[in-house]
Protein backbone atom coordinates (compact mmCIF):
# COMPACT_ATOMS: atom_id res chain seq x y z
CA UNK A 1 0.00 0.00 0.00
CA UNK A 2 1.57 3.27 -0.76
CA UNK A 3 0.72 6.49 1.58
CA UNK A 4 -0.37 9.48 -1.09
CA UNK A 5 2.38 12.14 0.13
CA UNK A 6 1.08 15.82 -0.30
CA UNK A 7 2.65 18.22 -2.81
CA UNK A 8 3.77 20.11 0.63
CA UNK A 9 5.33 17.55 2.56
CA UNK A 10 7.00 16.44 -0.78
CA UNK A 11 8.78 20.38 -1.51
CA UNK A 12 9.85 19.86 2.47
CA UNK A 13 11.87 16.75 1.71
CA UNK A 14 13.46 17.04 -1.80
CA UNK A 15 12.78 20.86 -2.85
CA UNK A 16 15.12 21.76 -4.80
CA UNK A 17 15.52 18.49 -7.01
CA UNK A 18 11.63 18.44 -7.57
CA UNK A 19 11.33 21.73 -8.51
CA UNK A 20 13.91 22.10 -10.58
CA UNK A 21 12.66 18.57 -12.70
CA UNK A 22 9.08 19.83 -12.91
CA UNK A 23 10.17 23.07 -14.60
CA UNK A 24 12.56 20.71 -16.56
CA UNK A 25 10.65 18.07 -17.59
CA UNK A 26 9.24 19.10 -21.19
CA UNK A 27 12.93 19.90 -21.90
CA UNK A 28 14.37 16.16 -20.30
CA UNK A 29 11.68 14.33 -22.03
CA UNK A 30 12.88 15.41 -25.45
CA UNK A 31 16.32 13.49 -24.96
CA UNK A 32 14.58 10.19 -25.15
CA UNK A 33 12.68 11.13 -28.19
CA UNK A 34 15.29 12.59 -29.68
CA UNK A 35 13.65 15.83 -30.90
CA UNK A 36 15.97 18.31 -30.01
CA UNK A 37 18.26 20.39 -33.00
CA UNK A 38 21.10 19.11 -34.30
CA UNK A 39 23.55 20.57 -32.15
CA UNK A 40 21.73 19.31 -28.63
CA UNK A 41 21.36 15.87 -30.45
CA UNK A 42 25.39 16.18 -30.75
CA UNK A 43 25.38 17.26 -26.55
CA UNK A 44 23.60 14.26 -25.75
CA UNK A 45 25.11 11.74 -28.03
CA UNK A 46 28.38 13.08 -27.07
CA UNK A 47 27.44 13.78 -22.85
CA UNK A 48 24.49 12.00 -22.28
CA UNK A 49 24.95 8.41 -23.72
CA UNK A 50 25.04 7.00 -20.35
CA UNK A 51 20.95 7.74 -20.10
CA UNK A 52 20.59 5.63 -23.61
CA UNK A 53 23.54 2.63 -22.13
CA UNK A 54 21.93 2.51 -18.72
CA UNK A 55 18.50 1.96 -20.51
CA UNK A 56 19.93 -0.92 -22.49
CA UNK A 57 21.67 -2.29 -19.41
CA UNK A 58 18.55 -2.49 -17.41
CA UNK A 59 16.36 -4.28 -19.44
CA UNK A 60 19.20 -6.75 -20.51
CA UNK A 61 19.97 -6.84 -16.92
CA UNK A 62 15.84 -7.43 -16.01
CA UNK A 63 15.49 -9.98 -19.05
CA UNK A 64 11.90 -11.13 -19.42
CA UNK A 65 9.55 -9.22 -17.68
CA UNK A 66 6.18 -11.26 -18.06
CA UNK A 67 3.77 -11.12 -15.10
CA UNK A 68 5.75 -8.81 -12.60
CA UNK A 69 5.72 -6.22 -11.00
CA UNK A 70 7.87 -3.23 -11.33
CA UNK A 71 8.14 0.08 -9.16
CA UNK A 72 10.29 2.81 -10.87
CA UNK A 73 11.43 5.25 -8.30
CA UNK A 74 12.20 8.83 -9.91
CA UNK A 75 9.94 7.29 -12.82
CA UNK A 76 10.38 11.24 -14.67
CA UNK A 77 8.31 11.05 -17.80
CA UNK A 78 7.84 7.21 -17.61
CA UNK A 79 10.18 5.71 -20.71
CA UNK A 80 10.88 2.60 -18.52
CA UNK A 81 7.19 2.35 -17.49
CA UNK A 82 6.01 1.94 -20.83
CA UNK A 83 8.83 -0.70 -21.82
CA UNK A 84 8.46 -2.53 -18.86
CA UNK A 85 5.01 -2.83 -19.86
CA UNK A 86 6.12 -3.71 -24.12
CA UNK A 87 8.05 -6.30 -22.04
CA UNK A 88 4.50 -8.21 -20.34
CA UNK A 89 4.86 -6.22 -17.01
CA UNK A 90 1.40 -7.07 -15.15
CA UNK A 91 1.95 -3.81 -13.13
CA UNK A 92 3.69 -0.89 -12.92
CA UNK A 93 4.33 1.79 -10.50
CA UNK A 94 6.00 4.77 -10.35
CA UNK A 95 7.02 7.53 -8.18
CA UNK A 96 8.48 11.16 -8.75
CA UNK A 97 8.03 14.40 -6.83
CA UNK A 98 7.38 16.48 -10.43
CA UNK A 99 3.64 16.49 -11.57
CA UNK A 100 4.71 17.55 -15.05
CA UNK A 101 7.00 14.66 -15.22
CA UNK A 102 4.02 12.15 -14.04
CA UNK A 103 1.78 14.32 -16.59
CA UNK A 104 4.12 13.06 -19.25
CA UNK A 105 4.39 9.72 -17.97
CA UNK A 106 0.20 9.28 -18.50
CA UNK A 107 0.56 10.80 -21.93
CA UNK A 108 3.45 8.49 -22.89
CA UNK A 109 1.38 5.50 -21.66
CA UNK A 110 -1.64 6.80 -24.11
CA UNK A 111 0.15 7.06 -26.57
CA UNK A 112 1.50 3.46 -26.79
CA UNK A 113 -1.66 2.42 -26.15
CA UNK A 114 -1.51 1.43 -23.03
CA UNK A 115 -4.45 2.50 -20.21
CA UNK A 116 -3.67 3.51 -16.44
CA UNK A 117 -5.65 0.52 -15.36
CA UNK A 118 -2.66 -1.17 -14.36
CA UNK A 119 -0.25 1.99 -13.15
CA UNK A 120 -0.34 3.79 -10.30
CA UNK A 121 1.58 6.79 -10.38
CA UNK A 122 2.50 9.00 -6.88
CA UNK A 123 3.87 12.01 -6.24
CA UNK A 124 6.44 12.06 -4.02
CA UNK A 125 9.66 10.75 -3.02
CA UNK A 126 11.51 7.88 -2.44
CA UNK A 127 12.02 6.82 0.77
CA UNK A 128 9.32 9.47 2.44
CA UNK A 129 6.97 7.52 -0.21
CA UNK A 130 6.13 4.38 1.40
CA UNK A 131 5.77 1.05 -0.79
CA UNK A 132 5.17 -2.46 -0.80
CA UNK A 133 7.47 -4.14 -2.29
CA UNK A 134 7.98 -5.65 -6.25
CA UNK A 135 9.79 -7.95 -8.13
CA UNK A 136 12.33 -5.23 -10.19
CA UNK A 137 12.66 -1.64 -9.29
CA UNK A 138 14.33 0.90 -10.99
CA UNK A 139 16.15 3.68 -10.12
CA UNK A 140 17.70 5.46 -12.89
CA UNK A 141 19.29 9.04 -12.62
CA UNK A 142 17.84 9.36 -9.20
CA UNK A 143 20.50 9.31 -6.63
CA UNK A 144 22.96 11.73 -7.80
CA UNK A 145 20.13 13.89 -6.14
CA UNK A 146 19.80 12.12 -2.88
CA UNK A 147 21.13 13.89 -0.45
CA UNK A 148 21.54 10.67 2.49
CA UNK A 149 21.83 7.27 -0.15
CA UNK A 150 22.52 5.27 3.18
CA UNK A 151 19.08 5.79 4.29
CA UNK A 152 16.94 5.44 0.26
CA UNK A 153 18.90 2.31 0.17
CA UNK A 154 18.44 1.05 3.74
CA UNK A 155 14.90 1.68 2.84
CA UNK A 156 14.92 0.17 -0.43
CA UNK A 157 16.11 -3.15 0.48
CA UNK A 158 12.92 -4.19 1.96
CA UNK A 159 10.98 -3.76 -0.88
CA UNK A 160 13.12 -5.55 -3.41
CA UNK A 161 11.65 -8.87 -3.98
CA UNK A 162 14.24 -10.27 -6.78
CA UNK A 163 16.36 -7.57 -8.37
CA UNK A 164 16.71 -3.77 -8.27
CA UNK A 165 19.00 -1.82 -10.50
CA UNK A 166 20.40 1.73 -9.72
CA UNK A 167 22.83 4.40 -11.39
CA UNK A 168 25.39 6.32 -9.65
CA UNK A 169 27.38 8.91 -11.10
CA UNK A 170 30.64 9.14 -10.68
CA UNK A 171 33.81 11.25 -9.99
CA UNK A 172 35.46 12.78 -12.86
CA UNK A 173 37.85 15.49 -12.90
CA UNK A 174 36.67 17.73 -15.01
CA UNK A 175 33.13 16.90 -15.33
CA UNK A 176 32.14 16.06 -11.75
CA UNK A 177 33.15 20.29 -11.06
CA UNK A 178 31.74 21.18 -14.16
CA UNK A 179 28.36 19.74 -13.42
CA UNK A 180 28.34 21.17 -9.67
CA UNK A 181 28.57 24.34 -11.29
CA UNK A 182 25.46 24.19 -13.85
CA UNK A 183 23.73 22.52 -10.93
CA UNK A 184 24.21 24.80 -8.80
CA UNK A 185 23.13 27.83 -10.75
CA UNK A 186 19.75 25.53 -11.05
CA UNK A 187 19.79 25.28 -6.81
CA UNK A 188 19.84 21.49 -7.05
CA UNK A 189 22.86 19.66 -5.19
CA UNK A 190 23.79 16.97 -6.94
CA UNK A 191 26.15 13.76 -5.80
CA UNK A 192 28.71 11.64 -6.95
CA UNK A 193 30.15 8.60 -5.74
CA UNK A 194 33.18 5.95 -6.03
CA UNK A 195 33.03 2.28 -6.53
CA UNK A 196 33.89 1.64 -2.90
CA UNK A 197 31.78 4.16 -1.52
CA UNK A 198 28.33 2.34 -3.71
CA UNK A 199 29.79 -1.15 -2.40
CA UNK A 200 29.92 0.03 1.46
CA UNK A 201 26.29 1.62 1.31
CA UNK A 202 24.66 -1.15 -0.34
CA UNK A 203 26.24 -3.56 1.72
CA UNK A 204 25.52 -1.37 5.01
CA UNK A 205 22.16 -1.45 3.71
CA UNK A 206 21.98 -5.55 3.88
CA UNK A 207 22.09 -6.70 0.25
CA UNK A 208 23.78 -10.07 -0.45
CA UNK A 209 24.11 -9.72 -4.08
CA UNK A 210 26.23 -7.06 -5.54
CA UNK A 211 27.13 -6.06 -8.88
CA UNK A 212 28.69 -2.71 -10.27
CA UNK A 213 29.69 -1.49 -13.70
CA UNK A 214 31.04 1.22 -14.83
CA UNK A 215 29.72 2.69 -18.52
CA UNK A 216 32.84 2.85 -20.35
CA UNK A 217 33.88 5.87 -22.89
CA UNK A 218 32.56 9.18 -22.40
CA UNK A 219 30.07 7.32 -18.95
CA UNK A 220 29.62 9.16 -16.07
CA UNK A 221 27.56 6.43 -14.59
CA UNK A 222 27.98 3.24 -12.17
CA UNK A 223 25.01 1.15 -13.45
CA UNK A 224 24.50 -1.23 -10.27
CA UNK A 225 22.57 -4.40 -9.58
CA UNK A 226 21.07 -5.46 -6.45
CA UNK A 227 19.49 -8.75 -4.83
CA UNK A 228 18.67 -9.17 -1.60
C1 LIG B 1 17.31 12.64 -14.27
S1 LIG B 1 15.61 12.30 -13.96
C2 LIG B 1 15.55 10.58 -14.42
C3 LIG B 1 14.17 10.13 -14.83
C4 LIG B 1 14.08 8.66 -15.26
N1 LIG B 1 14.41 7.76 -14.19
C5 LIG B 1 14.97 8.40 -16.45
O1 LIG B 1 16.05 7.82 -16.28
O2 LIG B 1 14.57 8.78 -17.56
C6 LIG B 1 15.53 12.21 -12.19
C7 LIG B 1 14.10 12.13 -11.64
O3 LIG B 1 14.17 11.73 -10.28
C8 LIG B 1 13.21 12.46 -9.54
N2 LIG B 1 13.66 12.42 -8.14
C9 LIG B 1 14.68 13.10 -7.55
N3 LIG B 1 14.82 12.74 -6.27
C10 LIG B 1 13.88 11.78 -6.03
C11 LIG B 1 13.51 10.98 -4.90
N4 LIG B 1 14.15 11.09 -3.73
N5 LIG B 1 12.48 10.10 -5.02
C12 LIG B 1 11.83 9.96 -6.20
N6 LIG B 1 12.13 10.69 -7.31
C13 LIG B 1 13.14 11.57 -7.22
C14 LIG B 1 13.19 13.83 -10.21
O4 LIG B 1 11.99 14.52 -9.97
C15 LIG B 1 13.37 13.46 -11.68
O5 LIG B 1 12.15 13.31 -12.36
Amino acid sequence: MIDRVTKESTMRHEPNAATFFNGFAETFDTIYDQKRNLFMRWVDCTFRSDMFIRYALTFEAFGQLRGRTILDIGCGSGPYIVEAFKRGASRVTGIDPAPNMLALVRQRLHQNGFGENRCELFEGTFPDTSVKPHDCIIVMGVMDYVADPQTFLTALKPVVKQLAVLSFPSLHWYRTPFRKFRYRLRRCPVYFYDEALIRTLCANAGFGDIRIHKIPGAGMDYHVCLKP
